[in-house]
């Protein structure tokens, strides 16, 4: 009776261990529904049953558990069963040739790995816990990437790992055929292979093995190594997989899977398994189906954006060329080179602005020449053929005297001539309203001397007769040697021509007109010298032709003041209080006179500038002359009867540079500004 019960319990408790000792579970299916298995992290099962352990998230865990815990001992203290499991599995990476970070068979105390990180650690462990024996985890580990901190031996093998990451045995990823030959495998192929492994309760033997899809499973294993499992599995373990993305995008799928104690893991039915995706890289889908658009958009905008830029350059450094201009070819600028000299037409740069435009100072890229830059504006194309022709003819030319012309430039209503910087300015500003420089006689004899042979030049020794139309002191540049030389040549002619009597456009400045040029519209030699003779008195007197006394509002005539002075007896005290002593009084006499007989309202009675040029050289002497003789003669300082006059002759479009304010009569009399 005893020993049947002894034997009934031995029976239940043999039944029971039997029982316990032989669970087992099969996934051959797909894993839809997921029954028993617990999901955590990013791992989803897909519609058709995939186990899919990450999607392509980066730096993310992915655990999948089977829910019911697993009897692997007898007792807490006893030797742990023997058991054997087999999964496919297969790995999609972005890119082909890199994945990150594996899989992972795991036993785990738990059925869950929260604290595991992703990346490296698979997410098995963490930076804290990696190693430490009461972690009581055994895993076998799929890595796709080397982890020198774990000694990996490569970025494809397999490994035993034993509470740690620090693999116990590993061996790069691979089988032995049934010739015993070792074949490589690459884990993230993006092809299903099948994994098993087998421990031997008894002998605690290690072995895990892997095979192509489709392949028995190889006589030999792959990995191999023998530890006693009962130090590390509690009595009750839960089995399942890990798995962690780095930053590569990568996707780590279980087919199928089954596990048992005490025995063989059930066969997986291969034909069974769920089908994997066919690989498509999602990311770069998204990103054509999202980027391209975006890039296409970026592409046109860029495009409309360049070809605006490229329109407006064009347009803004637009010239006009016609075939008569190929011939001036060498004289020509591009308006380009002249943007970039003068920094743009930069206000800064503005050297000053007169009747005809504003003058920019400029340095050429290339040659460094410092240039000065007029910009007129013109927008009639009349007479422009004959202009150019003039100012490159005139750009041949070469006078000390004279501001060398460089070459012209002609854009939509707008002329640029380019001329030799002078540093030293116009004449006007050392002659009036108290200056800060002024310039002894000697050097302003010089500089008449100059002005006249620059005159005679055009006058007499050019191959053509070349008549200035505006010959006044601010006309005239100073070089760096203090040099006169006679500016803006030429120019007054593209605004005169007086083929038309009726429309005579008259173009100089007030004070240095001829009575006769305003009369008859036509500029003659003797209109240059009697804009000559006016510039003569006003080097010599310091003043303007023509000045408005504010207080008074009379206007005062330097022709007749010195006129006036020199029937008193008295011409001397014309002269500039400015120049200082030292001067030779005969020769301020004579400019004085000189001025006065080249101011004479009859051109037939004014010298020539060969003659003036003997006067001032000494190569002749001046008539003797009284004031009476010229009165007599019928002198008559013509500017009265011919300002009578100018209110009708003058072309508006002479002194276009004025900007409201004062009266015409005032702007007319400060010189053309
Ligand atoms: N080649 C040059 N070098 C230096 N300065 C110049 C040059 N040409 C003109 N300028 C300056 O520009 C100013 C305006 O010149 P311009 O238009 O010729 O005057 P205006 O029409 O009154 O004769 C002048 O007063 C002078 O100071
Ligand atoms: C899984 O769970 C289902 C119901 O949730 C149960 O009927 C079945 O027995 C379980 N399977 C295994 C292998 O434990
Ligand atoms: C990955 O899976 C998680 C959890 O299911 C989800 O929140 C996430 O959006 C998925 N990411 C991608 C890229 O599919
Ligand atoms: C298991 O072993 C530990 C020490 O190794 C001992 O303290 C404990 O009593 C044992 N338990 C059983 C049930 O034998
Ligand atoms: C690592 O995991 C352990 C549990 O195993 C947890 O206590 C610890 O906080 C974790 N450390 C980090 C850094 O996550
Ligand atoms: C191992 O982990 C346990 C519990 O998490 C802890 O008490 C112990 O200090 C850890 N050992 C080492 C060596 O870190
Ligand atoms: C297998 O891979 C290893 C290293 O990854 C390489 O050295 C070896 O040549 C490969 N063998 C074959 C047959 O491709």
């Amino acid at each position: 009776m005893f020993l049947k019960l002894i034997t009934i319990i031995f029976f239940i408790l043999l039944f029971q261990s039997l029982k316990s000792s032989s669970q087992s579970l099969t996934y051959t299916n797909g894993f839809n529904p997921p029954n028993n298995i617990s999901l955590q992290g990013i791992t989803t099962v897909t519609p058709n049953g995939l186990l899919k352990l990450t999607n392509t998230t980066v730096q993310k865990t992915g655990h999948a558990f089977y829910t019911k815990p697993i009897r692997f001992k007898d007792s807490p203290n006893g030797t742990v069963f023997s058991f054997s499991t087999t999964f496919v599995f297969a790995i999609h990476s972005q890119i082909s040739i890199l994945s990150g970070h594996g899989i992972a068979f795991v036993v785990a105390p738990k059925p869950s790995l929260s604290s595991g990180t992703a990346s490296q650690y698979l997410g098995l462990f963490n930076i804290t816990n990696n190693g430490n024996s009461s972690n009581n985890i055994f895993a076998v580990e799929l890595d796709t990437i080397r982890s020198t901190e774990f000694n990996d031996i490569d970025d494809n093998h397999v490994g035993i790992d034993i509470d740690s990451l620090t693999s116990v045995e590993s061996f790069r990823a691979g089988w032995w055929d049934e010739k015993r030959q070792f074949k490589n495998l690459s884990l993230i192929s993006r092809k299903p292979m099948q994994v098993w492994v087998d421990y031997d309760g008894g002998t605690n033997k290690i072995d895990v093995t892997m095979a192509p899809f489709n392949e028995d499973k190889p006589s030999k294993p792959l990995v191999s190594t023998v530890r006693d499992l009962s130090a590390v599995l509690l009595q009750d373990m839960f089995v399942g997989f890990s798995s962690a993305t780095g930053s590569v995008l990568s996707e780590h799928f279980i087919l199928g899977w089954s596990f048992a104690v005490n025995k063989n893991a059930p066969p997986l039915d291969l034909s069974k398994l769920p089908k994997l995706p066919r690989f498509v890289p999602k990311k770069i889908s998204e990103f054509f189906k999202i980027g391209m658009p975006l890039i296409s958009l970026f592409l046109i905008f860029s495009a409309i954006f360049l070809i605006c830029y490229i329109v407006r350059r064009k347009r803004k450094f637009a010239e006009e060329l016609e075939e008569w201009e190929k011939e001036f070819g060498k004289n020509r600028f591009r308006f380009k080179d002249l943007y970039y000299a003068t920094k743009g037409f930069k206000e800064k740069d503005l050297l000053g602005s007169g009747g005809f435009g504003s003058v920019y100072k400029g340095v050429m890229p290339g040659t460094k020449l410092e240039i000065a830059v007029k910009k007129v504006s013109h927008e009639s194309r009349q007479g422009m053929k004959e202009f150019v022709a003039e100012i490159v003819s005139i750009g041949r030319m070469s006078h000390r005297n004279l501001v060398p012309l460089l070459g012209y430039c002609r854009r939509r209503g707008e002329l640029l001539l380019v001329y030799d910087y002078m540093p030293n300015g116009s004449l006007d500003k050392y002659l009036y309203n108290t200056p800060e420089v002024t310039l002894n006689w000697k050097q302003r004899i010089k500089v008449i001397l100059g002005v006249a042979s620059g005159l005679f030049y055009l006058h007499e020794e050019w191959e053509q007769v070349v008549i200035h139309r505006d010959v006044k002191a601010s006309n005239v540049l100073l070089d760096a040697e203090l040099n006169g030389r006679l500016g803006d040549f030429g120019l007054a002619r593209l605004y005169d021509h007086g083929s038309d009597p009726q429309t005579t456009h008259v173009v100089g400045t007030l004070g240095y007109l001829a009575p006769e040029h305003t009369r008859t519209g036509r500029a003659t030699t003797a209109t240059d010298v009697f804009a000559f003779g006016a510039f003569l008195l006003e080097v010599a007197c310091g003043r303007r032709p023509i000045e408005i006394q504010h207080e008074t509002d009379e206007t005062f005539l330097l022709v007749d003041w010195v006129f006036g002075l020199w029937t008193k007896g008295n011409i001397l005290a014309a002269k500039d209080p400015n120049m200082g002593s030292e001067f030779d009084e005969k020769e301020v006499e004579m400019v004085l006179k000189l001025g006065l007989l080249c101011s004479h309202s009859d051109p037939r009675a004014r010298p020539t500038m060969r003659q003036v040029l003997h006067y001032l050289r000494g190569d002749a002497k001046l008539p003797e002359l009284t004031p009476l003789d010229l009165s007599g003669s019928g002198m008559m300082f013509g500017f009265q009867d011919g300002f009578s006059e100018l209110g009708m002759s003058y072309s508006s479009s002479v002194f276009k540079g004025f900007t409201g304010g004062s009266s015409i009569a005032d702007s007319l009399l400060s010189g053309g500004r």
